[in-house]
């Protein structure tokens, strides 16, 4: 290829980048690029109670992910995401948030005893799977100025293995279709060894806590009687900031979650036990610790 025709070429090519450039800005100007006003499809049957500004619709519908959906999976997100501000049993009192025992298919921001935001209240409706799902992917795009402190999360199967937890809260709930019905902590605890317990705790705790009726506080406070004791309330020991913030009761089920990951309930927390994965030996252990009352 000479000089020549490299030239030819390369003006070519030129006259080729041009021609593009000027169909691509054409195009735009003609086609303007907005989106369509309405979402091409939407959940039929699942969801009628969503308002306009509810319409993001997710890619796979979650009544098709609820079908492949783990509960078990969603009790242990729910214990390590949600825990430190909910309590998940029947009954269970409210922490930051209102406890959720129930809350499937429940009028939203209805708990007695709970102060909701104006925001939540204003959404109205029930929480049917598809807002549940919603809620749980941008709780502040869903009620702007909601007091939830939760980002949210992005990844839907992880949502929906929530939502079918959530929906096996409720006493006559039928466990979600393919996935294995949450077994609550509190059943686990009552089925549990409390001899056990004792040996583990002694082994696991005791170089921190005392567990005799009116035992001095050593690193962390006396245990005797925690169960249905306030958070944080020994008299005679300085807790962490964090843990003190936390209001509510060690319940069974609170204390499970503690003993899974005390920094996922209470960040900044000084107890220096990084958790017990397990939930059998978490329930032998609070069975145990139901023994120690009067
Ligand atoms: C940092 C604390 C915090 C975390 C973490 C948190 N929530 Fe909440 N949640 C709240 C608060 C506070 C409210 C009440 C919001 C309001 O009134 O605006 C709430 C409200 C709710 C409601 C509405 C309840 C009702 O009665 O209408 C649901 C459902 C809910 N949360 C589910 C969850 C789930 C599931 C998780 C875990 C994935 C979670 N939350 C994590 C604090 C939290
Ligand atoms: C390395 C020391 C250490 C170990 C080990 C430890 N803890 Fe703690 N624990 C603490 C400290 C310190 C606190 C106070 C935490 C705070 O104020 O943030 C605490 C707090 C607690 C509380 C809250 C009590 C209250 O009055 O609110 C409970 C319950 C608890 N621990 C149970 C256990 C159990 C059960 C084990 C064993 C499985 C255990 N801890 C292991 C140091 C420890």
């Amino acid at each position: 290829m000479g000089f020549r025709d490299i030239n030819r070429l390369g003006t070519a090519l030129l006259c080729v980048a041009i021609a593009v450039g000027a169909s691509v800005l054409a195009a735009r100007l003609l086609v303007p690029d907005t989106a369509p006003p309405h979402p091409a499809f939407a959940i039929a049957g699942l969801d009628d109670e969503a308002g306009p500004a509810e319409a993001a619709t997710p890619a796979i519908p979650i009544a098709d992910r609820l079908a492949r959906a783990s509960a078990a999976h969603g009790a242990e997100l729910a214990a390590a995401q949600c825990g430190a501000c909910h309590t998940l049993d029947r009954d269970g009192v409210a922490m930051v948030g209102p406890n959720l025992w129930g809350v499937a298919g429940a009028p939203v921001a209805a708990k007695p005893g709970y102060r909701y935001s104006d925001a939540l209240r204003a959404l109205g409706g029930r929480w049917t799977p598809a807002r549940l799902d919603l809620w749980l992917t941008r709780p502040q795009a869903m009620a702007p100025g909601t007091r939830m402190g939760f980002a949210g999360l992005d990844d839907p199967k992880q949502r929906a293995d929530l939502v079918a937890f959530l929906i096996g809260l409720a006493p006559e709930a039928a466990p979600p279709a393919a996935g294995a019905a949450p077994v609550a902590f509190q059943t686990l605890v009552d089925g549990a060894d409390p001899k056990q317990g004792a040996a583990a705790a002694a082994a696991q705790c005791g170089a921190c806590h005392g567990f005799d009726k009116g035992g001095a506080a050593m690193v962390g406070p006396n245990l005797y009687g925690v169960v249905g004791r306030g958070v944080a309330q020994a008299p005679d020991y300085a807790y962490s900031a964090s843990l003190s913030a936390h209001r509510g009761v060690w319940t069974v089920t609170a204390l499970g979650d503690w003993l899974a990951n005390p920094r996922q309930f209470a960040p900044g927390t000084k107890m220096g036990f990084a958790g017990i994965a397990d939930p059998g030996q978490r329930a032998n252990i609070v069975a145990y610790l139901r023994t120690l009352a009067p």
